[in-house]
Formats: structure tokens, sequence, C-alpha cells
């Protein structure tokens, strides 16, 4: 079964290349596979061999600007298995504009967001068709989807061989999938600051790139040894004004019934889950504002915090501990506010709250 986050490729996997005139050649490609069923009961290390072999791509360069200097972007994505059997993307055309964006911003060509969204849809719907994916289980209804499972697509780019400095022009774009379960499991909520820089001004904070997630990897690890769960980036220049969480968003409900979310500018990463809770909370009438937050304005007036991500959905923050002092919000608990918007978030996704963003696309 799916653990929280771990690696266990399906089959059919995408690679397309940019040409010299500026097409993309694409190919999709079936990996050594069994039935799904008979994967299950492989024995650990057969299983494992079959996976290894399945994450092998011997046509693509090992020397190259993404494995040599972190030239490299990526996007993360889910399909929710849904009641009749099929499965549905979320907004996948906002992780297209993104990824185009980010390879952009690295000064590579981008690539073309309608053949993202097909390209993804593709590999989505070829696994499925030979069963690699996760049932709806009805089980799931009890929890509001906490304990959901979903398919995780992973697009992502790949230079052409190098070995001096130089930007790419004719990068690959490979989709892998793998199955996921629920990501943040345990009792534990805590999060905790960190001094570590993420992002500075006029870098590349705001472009979904691989360089982007040594610090915060670095930080989140460091937190998880002292017994919290996530950490939270303060601003490069002042070290005053909250970013966001290791690969996620943060929100504040504040005492006076805002809900605040840190402003996008070139240090924040332009989440789809975050712009997908600032348009839900509109629609259930809870004010929302986009701008700088100090931490001693978290700390003093949040009533309830909670983090987004594809990977993470919403998670509520129990407390955040600042230069040793611990506030804790909402008596630990899960907020009432954050829960409304949990569970109308997890709804949507697996079809059984309406839809009326028209967020979920159907990979058939
Ligand atoms: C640094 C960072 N911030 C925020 C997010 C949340 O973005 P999204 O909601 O699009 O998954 C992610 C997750 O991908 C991330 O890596």
């Amino acid at each position: 079964m799916a653990k929280s986050f771990s690696l266990s490729l399906y089959p059919w996997v995408y690679k397309a290349q940019h040409q010299p005139d500026g097409s993309w050649q694409e190919a999709f490609e079936a990996k050594v596979h069994l039935a799904p069923e008979a994967e299950a009961t492989l024995p650990h290390e057969a299983r494992m061999a079959l996976l290894a072999r399945r994450n092998s791509f011997p046509d693509l360069p090992l020397v190259n600007y993404s494995t040599q200097y972190g030239f490299s972007v990526f996007e993360g994505l889910k399909a929710f298995p849904q009641k009749d059997g099929s499965l549905k993307l979320f907004r996948p055309e906002e992780n297209a504009r993104r990824m185009r964006r980010s390879m952009e911003g690295l000064k590579m060509p981008g690539f073309p967001e309608e053949l993202f969204v097909r390209a993804v849809k593709e590999v989505v719907r070829r696994n499925k068709e030979l069963g690699f994916y996760p049932r709806y289980n009805p089980e799931w209804e009890k929890d509001g989807f906490l304990s959901g499972h979903a398919v995780y697509v992973r697009p992502f780019s790949y230079t052409e061989p190098g070995i001096g400095l130089d930007l790419s022009h004719h990068p690959w774009v490979v989709i892998i999938t793998t199955p996921v379960g629920p990501y943040f499991e345990g009792p534990n909520n805590k999060a905790v600051t960190t001094d570590r820089i993420r992002a500075t001004p006029k870098g590349t904070g705001w472009i979904k790139c691989s360089a982007n997630y040594v610090i915060p990897t670095l930080v989140k690890k460091e937190a998880n040894e002292q017994g919290y769960m996530e950490a939270i980036f303060l601003d490069a220049r002042e070290q005053r004004y909250v970013e966001e969480g290791s690969s996620c968003n943060i929100f504040f409900y504040l005492k006076n019934g805002t809900l605040v979310t840190p402003e996008l500018g070139d240090t924040i990463l332009p989440g789809i889950t975050r712009k997908s809770v600032l348009a839900l909370a509109a629609h259930v009438g809870i004010p929302t504002e986009e701008r700088k937050i100090s931490i001693d304005e978290v700390l003093s007036e949040a009533k309830e915090v909670f983090v987004t991500g594809t990977a993470a959905g919403i998670s509520y923050i129990e407390s955040i501990t600042h230069k040793g002092k611990t506030v804790v919000f909402n008596n630990g608990k899960m907020g009432e506010v954050t829960r409304t918007l949990l569970l109308t978030l997890k709804g949507i996704q697996y079809g059984a709250k309406e839809d009326p963003f028209g967020w979920m696309i159907p990979v058939e």
C-alpha cells in the first residue's frame, strides 16, 4: 500500500525533448512490470529490484547541468480516485503554467502548457489501464478523506549533457507517477521558526527548481530531530516576516476573523493549494488578505495556523516555537476554519462535494 510519500514508480512514463526546430519530441514508455496484484505478492527484495529497473533511464545522460549544477525544475500534482471508479486531476493547467514559468525562469525553453496537461492525463490513464491506481475506498469518507490515497504525478526537467556552466537549450521533460497516502501522520503538528534562509530577493525562490530544496530539506530534518513537524522560514532581509514552510505555504486565521497568507513576491513559491484556499475561503465568506505578516503578529494575533501544499493538502499547526518561546494555537487542536477549508478541499478533490470552480479534470 502507498506509504505517506515513498517512491514506487508506476510503469508508464513520459519523455519529451526540446528539438532544434523548437518542437518537442514526445514518447510514452511502459517500463518493466507484472500485473499489480502479482507485484504486490513479490518478496520485498524482488519488488525493490523491479522498482529499481523502472527507475532506470539509460538513455538520459548522467553528467549534465541538472545533476551537476541543479538546473532542474519540477512539479507535483495529484489524481484523485472518485466514487465512480474514475480518476480526476486537481487543476493540472495551474501546474502546467508554473512548470513553463519555472523553466523560463532558468532560461530554458518552456514546456508548452497544452502538452503538459495532455501528457499528464495520458500517463495517468495508461497506468490506470494496467491497473496501477489506488481504488476509491468508502472508508475514507469517515474522516473526510484525510486518510485518502491518490496518484502523485511528478513532471520534471532534465538537461542535455554538459560539464561547464551553461544554460539548457534542449531539455527533456519527464513525467513519472507514484501512489501516495496521507502526508503528515501522527500526533505531532508543532512548528519551529528557523534563521536559515530559503530564498533571497532577486533569487530563485519563486521558481520550483531543485536547488531551492537543499536548505529546506536540511532545516526540516533539523526541526524533526528537535521534535517539530515543520520549519517556518522568515524573510532574508529582516528575519521578521513569515514566508513559508519547508515545502508548503502558510496561513493564519487571526482573532479579528481574517485569513492572512504572506503575499507573493520573488521569495515565495506561488502554491496552487494556496491559490485554491484563498478562493475557497472567499467562497464561504471568510475575508482574506495577502500581505506581509510578521512573526510577532502571528504569535500574538493568530487563532489558527495551517500549511498548504499538494503533498500536505491542508495541515494544521498546533504551535509555533520562535526564539525559544512557544505559542499554542486553538489549544493545540485543529480549528474550525481550518477544518472547514480542509473538508471542503478534500471533498471537492474526492468528488464528495460540489466543484463550483471546475477544478477537477477527468483523465479519461
Ligand atoms: C516551497 C514550496 N512552497 C509551497 C508549496 C505548495 O505548492 P502547491 O500547493 O502548488 O503544491 C510547495 C509544494 O510544492 C513548495 O515546494
